[in-house]
């Protein structure tokens, strides 16, 4: 592929998708968010804010550590310490990219820098220049280029492809424009820029007015050759453009497009389902690409047409972006090798034998209790082990709950808090209010529950149910996940892991607001 026909996949994942709240991912889940991108061939990998905090700068490095066969790259404001700590995390990477970043729009640099247009040019050169003393692939933003002057935009691209960088993104930051204005806006660039040739033009969408993927794809057909996006279309606020739907809307309209992907699209499922599971954001049913009834068809005229020619209403097949119609994978009488090579088929491999054995032994409990266990069931599974760590301050020992018509639900509960095993008796409204209320009448955490929300992981009534628990204390939001053919129990993990996350989660800035 020339470079003009390669189009990059820049997926933002783990840093612009982080920033959505509640989203927050441990170092762990980082590197196998990671590893699941580079098996799908992602170009780049930004994996997060270094200097946001300790745990962000680990969690760079440790992605940096574990992936080869993609770039790794850093997010750095316009600020020497901050390059310096990006500079620093990408170390061990076999190919590192720092992207640094300020905001060129009237109102951003008016109201948030307080910075004249040339202090803000020379800043951009400044920071250009000393990325350039760690990596020579440097990417620039010039933050909320959607609502900048075009004239006050060239001068800063120019400025910063002579000062060495290579990539230039250009963000739409706030979801403002149009998809004919924005890839109007990427073309005059292009043009007008004189050294634009030097460099590759990126664009960064977010979706605020839905319009993310539209406005990225016309960007595409207007010369950029780089795309940031994010699984499932995670991100700050209304979200950053879905991968999943730029990556198949250039691959189904090869009749439009003058480049292509290198990605492997049989691994979007894979991918979707792990972002959803880590994160706890799930994905609506008729989501592109990834939701339930993506492919799924419902009404008798679309069935017929569709058992005649798959044609006659699919553009796309199924099995392209990774959905195999629910197969049974493995079962109660299935050994460890069985169970390591299914998992090694999804992308999942353990850094440790003792990960393996814990996941396995989950596996044998989950097949006492369900006798087929079909992939999903096995990527809940592993993305449960993940969830638990050795620090946990808190762990669900056992949990009995009575629940009867026209008497009140009761739960009797056992935890281990900080060493200590503990039990207590709740009441509640429902079997899952009286288990949640037995938590609190131990811990008193002091948190406000923000969301519930339960998803059954694969079809029947014998499905594991996945819960999602949302708590908020002083202003930090975190997600909780648990998952488990009874719901209820699924439900307490689901609240002790957004505890233990809750406890856990140190102080981090953000890269957009605020000083570090
Ligand atoms: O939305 C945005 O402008 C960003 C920049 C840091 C690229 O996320
Ligand atoms: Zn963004």
């Amino acid at each position: 592929m020339s470079n003009q026909d390669k189009l990059i996949i820049f997926d933002t994942t783990l840093r612009d998708g982080e920033q959505s709240p509640g989203a927050s991912m441990t170092r762990d889940e980082k590197v196998r968010i990671a590893r699941a991108l580079e098996r799908m061939r992602v170009d780049v990998i930004e994996a997060g804010f270094p200097i946001a905090s300790p745990g962000d700068f680990e969690a760079v490095q440790a992605v940096a550590r574990a992936v080869q066969d993609s770039t790794v790259c850093g997010l750095a404001r316009a600020l020497d310490k901050d390059i310096d700590q990006a500079g620093e995390a990408l170390k061990p990477a076999a190919s590192a990219r720092i992207h640094t970043f300020i905001a060129t729009s009237p109102i951003h640099m008016q109201m948030k820098l307080r910075m004249q247009p040339e202090q803000v040019i020379e800043q951009a050169v400044h920071a250009v220049k000393r990325a350039r003393g760690f990596t020579d692939n440097v990417e620039f933003s010039p933050e909320d280029a959607g609502r900048s002057e075009t004239d006050f935009l060239c001068r800063v691209i120019e400025a910063v492809i002579d000062a060495g960088a290579s990539t230039i993104n250009i963000p739409d930051t706030v979801g403002y424009n149009l998809p004919h204005q924005f890839g109007e806006l990427v073309r005059t660039l292009i043009e007008r820029v004189p050294n634009s040739d030097k460099a590759v033009f990126s664009v960064h969408c977010h979706n605020d007015l839905g319009l993310a993927v539209g406005n990225s794809l016309s960007a595409v057909l207007n010369g950029a050759r780089q795309v940031e996006c994010t699984i499932n279309g995670l991100g700050e606020r209304a979200g950053n453009a879905s991968l999943e739907e730029v990556v198949m809307a250039v691959r189904t309209r090869q009749d439009l497009f003058p480049c292509d992907t290198r990605l492997d699209t049989t691994q979007i499922m894979t991918c979707s389902r792990l972002v959803s599971g880590i994160t706890g954001f799930s994905v609506q049913p008729n989501k592109a690409i990834v939701g339930a009834n993506a492919f799924a068809h419902e009404s008798g005229i679309h069935q017929d047409g569709v058992l005649k020619s798959r044609e006659t209403y699919e553009i796309m097949r199924a099995q392209d972006v990774g959905w195999a119609a629910n197969r049974i994978v493995l079962g109660k009488h299935s050994g460890r090798n069985a169970f390591r090579t299914r998992l090694q088929e999804l992308g999942i491999e353990f850094a440790a034998e003792e990960e393996l054995n814990n996941a396995f032994s989950r596996f044998k409990d989950l097949a006492d209790k369900k006798h087929e266990i079909f992939d999903e069931d096995l990527q809940a599974l592993v993305t449960e082990s993940g969830l638990e760590s050795a620090n946990d301050w808190l762990k669900l020992v056992a949990l009995k709950v009575c629940s009867e018509t026209g008497e009140t639900p009761h739960a009797h509960l056992t935890l281990w808090e900080d060493g200590e095993e503990k039990l207590v008796d709740s009441v509640g409204s429902g079997p899952v209010d009286a288990a949640f209320r037995a938590i609190e009448a131990l811990i008193n955490s002091g948190t406000e529950l923000q969301l519930y929300s339960v998803n059954n992981i694969t079809s029947g009534t014998d499905s594991q149910g996945e819960v999602t628990v949302r708590l908020q204390k002083g202003g930090r939001i975190v997600n909780g996940q648990g998952a488990d053919t009874d719901i209820v129990i699924a439900s307490a993990k689901a609240y002790v892991n957004a505890i233990n996350k809750i406890i856990q989660r140190d102080e981090r800035a953000h890269p957009q607001l605020g000083d570090v």
